[in-house]
């Protein structure tokens, strides 16, 4: 198989609340997966279960083939730091860095050396059109600007899966294009599979595979037409 993200009946319960009932997804290479469903439904519980931010309650994660539970905290620390991207709902930016600082972050805790971790990271924040921007802290930009400087950091140490959640929330549909572009281009010429978290049906029809989540349950809607 060339999944390389898969979930196999996982829930997740937040005390006697079972948030994520039984979901299933796979991911090949190069594969992009939209999420749809109501407020409260459950997909950023989803998001953090496949990313390993969350133990699953039950199930079972595997990225290329291993079990997520079955790893060390130092192990699973790496791997998603070295080889997962995740854009959070409502950004979470250090605010004690700039934004470029904020987006080598990946690199520099890879260990790349400042300058170079910095020039990467100002060639992802210039296709996003923050270059400006880049010695502002997060305080000094605006939601949708923080929004992009999140989607820059996720992508900077071009990981193997990034999970996003709702990173055109804050978006014009002109900026959202934008941001939709990085994750098809990491996608499709680094092989990156890629799980999008949106409410914005343009969005998602871009997407190879579509799955809305209701009440906890993941259903999986089809390729979209073509
Ligand atoms: N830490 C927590 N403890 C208890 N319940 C929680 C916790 N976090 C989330 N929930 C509940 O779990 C359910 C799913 O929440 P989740 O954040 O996954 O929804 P969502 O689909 O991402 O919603 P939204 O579209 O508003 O972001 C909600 O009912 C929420 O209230
Ligand atoms: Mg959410």
């Amino acid at each position: 198989m060339s999944e390389v993200l898969a979930a196999q009946e996982i829930d997740l319960c937040y005390g006697s609340s079972r948030v994520v009932r039984g979901a299933n997804i796979a991911l090949r290479r190069g594969e992009i997966a939209a999420v749809s469903g109501p407020s409260g439904s459950g997909k950023s519980s989803l998001l953090y279960c496949l990313a390993g931010v969350l133990p699953v309650s039950s199930g079972e994660v595997r990225f290329e083939g291993r079990t997520l539970g079955g790893l060390s905290d130092a192990e699973l620390s790496a791997l998603r730091r070295d080889r997962f991207g995740f854009v959070f709902q409502y950004g979470e930016l250090l605010p004690e860095l700039t934004v470029e600082e904020n987006t080598a972050l990946p690199l520099r805790l890879a260990g790349q050396r400042k300058a170079q971790a910095l020039a990467a990271a100002g060639e992802v924040l210039g296709r996003l059109g923050l270059r400006e921007l880049r010695e502002r802290r997060p305080s000094q930009v605006s939601g949708g600007q923080g929004q992009r400087v999140a989607v820059a950091r996720a992508l900077v140490h071009r990981p193997a899966v990034v999970f996003a959640d709702e990173p055109t929330g804050s978006l014009d549909s002109v900026n959202a294009q934008a941001v939709l572009q990085e994750f098809l281009t990491l996608a499709r010429s680094q092989g990156a599979a890629v799980v999008l978290v949106t409410h914005d049906a343009d969005v998602a029809a871009q997407a190879d595979t579509r799955y809305t989540m209701v009440d906890g349950v993941l259903t999986p809607q089809g390729r979209p037409a073509p």
